[in-house]
């Protein structure tokens, strides 16, 4: 592993720069598929915190005209349990969205309560279409299902950081996606 942050933290690697990239790559190639001559706009609603390193990736593998967005769910505390309440912390700042073409960015779709109630919360305010494009996927994990249009990468049932995702507001600059060794939740 690259560095003593790393090799202290990451019991293991599971997702690597390369293939973040290259998922990066081929959902860009999906999505122009999808909008290239829609002849609307496109804008891309980033879930914060999460999303914000992939966001920042995808956006720039787009060669579409694009807009950015934001905004924040809660139903995480502290930890890796789903507390299963959602509410919004932070609303878009763009308010009308009936000519727009709605594709909300997220880093992982884990029991789909945040984004069930997210994409029930975008889809009253008009937008032309409202479609989804998560990096990760945790089936196993589901409790309210939530259809993918853009999915990235299946993984098992186990607690990841890295690449924007956070254990506790940590991790989220590991440029992998790895898993936290043991006693990183054990000390909380
Ligand atoms: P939900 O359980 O699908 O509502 O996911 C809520 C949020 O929890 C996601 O957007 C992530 O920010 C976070 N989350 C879910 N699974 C993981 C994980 O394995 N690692 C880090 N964050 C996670
Ligand atoms: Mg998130």
């Amino acid at each position: 592993m690259a560095s003593d942050f790393f090799a202290s933290n990451v019991e293991k690697v599971l997702i690597s720069e390369e293939q973040l990239q290259a998922t990066v790559t081929r959902l860009a190639g999906e999505i122009e598929q999808t909008y290239g001559d829609s002849g609307r706009p496109l804008l891309l609603i980033g879930v914060l915190k999460g999303s914000i390193v992939f966001l920042a990736d995808l956006m720039r593998a787009l060669h579409l005209p694009l807009m950015i967005d934001f905004v924040q769910a809660s139903s995480y505390g502290a930890g890796t349990v789903s507390s299963g309440t959602v509410h919004l912390r932070l609303d878009l700042k763009q308010k009308d969205l009936s000519e727009v073409d709605v594709l909300v960015v997220e880093d992982i779709l884990d029991s789909g309560n945040t984004l069930s109630f997210l994409l029930d919360y975008l889809r009253s305010k008009g937008a032309n279409s409202v479609r989804l494009c998560v990096l990760l996927n945790k089936p196993a994990r589901r409790i309210t299902e939530v259809p993918i249009d853009f999915e990235g990468l299946k993984i098992p049932d186990e607690f990841v950081v890295g690449y924007g995702l956070d254990f506790d507001e940590r991790f989220r600059n590991l440029p992998f996606i790895g898993v936290p060794k043991r006693e990183i939740y054990e000390n909380c």
